[in-house]
C-alpha cells in the first residue's frame, strides 16, 4: 500500500469534486448533499477505493462515503470514483478518531471495516478499529437499523473483534471464517487487499454485527 508521497496531493484533494473538505458543515445533512434520502454507507479506511467504486455502481440507491487518513491513496480513490461517473459517492480526508465531526448521531446506516490495520502488538490494542471505544463511537452514529461489516485476513484481529463486539453488547448476525467459500461469496464486493490475500490462498474472515438494542428484524 505504501505510495510515493505526492506533494500536490493535499491541493488536488481539496479541489477534487468528489472530495468533501467542509465535512463539518455536512454533518447531519448528508442527504441534502446527495439530494435524496437513500441510506448512507461509510467505508472506514478506504485505501485506493476499489470497493467504493464497485459498490457505488452496483448499488446506485445507496449513498457511499469513503473515509481515509492518508492523502495519496485517497486521491487515487477519488479518481477511481470519478471514472465511474456515479453521483452517489464522496470521499473524506479524515482520521476515524474524528468521525463525530463529520456525522451526526444516527446518521449512518452501515460502517464497513475492510482489512483494517491489525496492530498486532498487545500494547497497541486500543488502536485497533474494533476496540470498544471505537465501537461506542460507531454505535452512537448508527441509525436504529444500522450495522457494521468487517472483513479481514487477520485471524487475531478477527478474534479480538469478536470479543470486543460481544463485550460491548453487540450481536453478531452473520459470520464466516472463509467468506469466499460461504453463502455470502456471491454478493461479496472485493477490496484491493482482499484480492491480494485471497490470491495468496488465505481465507477471508467476515462478520456483520448490530448493537443489541437495534431492531435487526430486516437484516
Ligand atoms: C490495510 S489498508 C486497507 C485498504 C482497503 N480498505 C482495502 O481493503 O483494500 C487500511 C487503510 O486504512 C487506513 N486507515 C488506518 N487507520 C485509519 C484511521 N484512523 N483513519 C482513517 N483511515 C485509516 C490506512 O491509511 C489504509 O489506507
Amino acid at each position: 500500500m505504501r505510495l510515493r508521497r505526492n506533494p500536490q496531493a493535499i491541493e488536488l484533494l481539496t479541489t477534487h469534486p468528489l472530495s468533501v473538505t467542509n465535512y463539518e458543515e455536512q454533518k447531519g445533512s448528508w442527504k441534502k448533499l446527495f439530494d435524496n434520502s437513500h441510506p448512507l454507507y461509510v467505508e472506514l479506511g478506504t485505501g485506493k477505493g476499489q470497493f467504493l467504486a464497485k459498490a457505488s455502481t452496483t448499488y446506485p440507491n445507496i449513498n457511499w462515503i469513503g473515509v481515509e487518513k492518508i492523502q495519496e491513496p485517497l486521491l487515487l480513490a477519488t479518481r477511481k470514483g470519478e471514472e465511474t461517473e456515479n453521483t452517489n459517492v464522496r470521499y473524506l480526508w479524515l482520521d476515524i478518531v474524528k468521525l463525530q465531526e463529520a456525522f451526526a448521531p444516527g446518521e449512518v446506516d452501515r460502517f464497513y471495516l475492510h482489512f483494517s490495520d491489525p496492530w498486532p502488538k498487545a500494547r497497541h490494542f486500543k488502536r485497533r478499529l474494533t476496540y470498544r471505544g471505537f465501537l461506542k463511537a460507531y454505535e452512537n452514529l448508527l441509525s436504529p437499523t444500522g450495522d457494521l461489516i468487517l472483513k479481514t485476513d487477520s485471524e487475531s484481529l478477527y478474534q479480538f473483534s469478536v470479543e470486543e463486539i460481544q463485550e460491548s453488547g453487540w450481536e453478531i448476525i452473520e459470520q464466516s471464517n472463509d467468506l469466499h467459500h460461504s453463502q455470502w461469496a456471491e454478493t461479496n464486493i472485493t477490496t484491493e487487499y482482499e484480492e491480494k490475500f485471497a490470491g495468496l490462498g488465505m481465507p477471508i474472515f467476515y462478520l456483520k454485527s448490530v448493537p443489541k438494542h437495534m431492531d435487526c428484524k430486516n437484516k
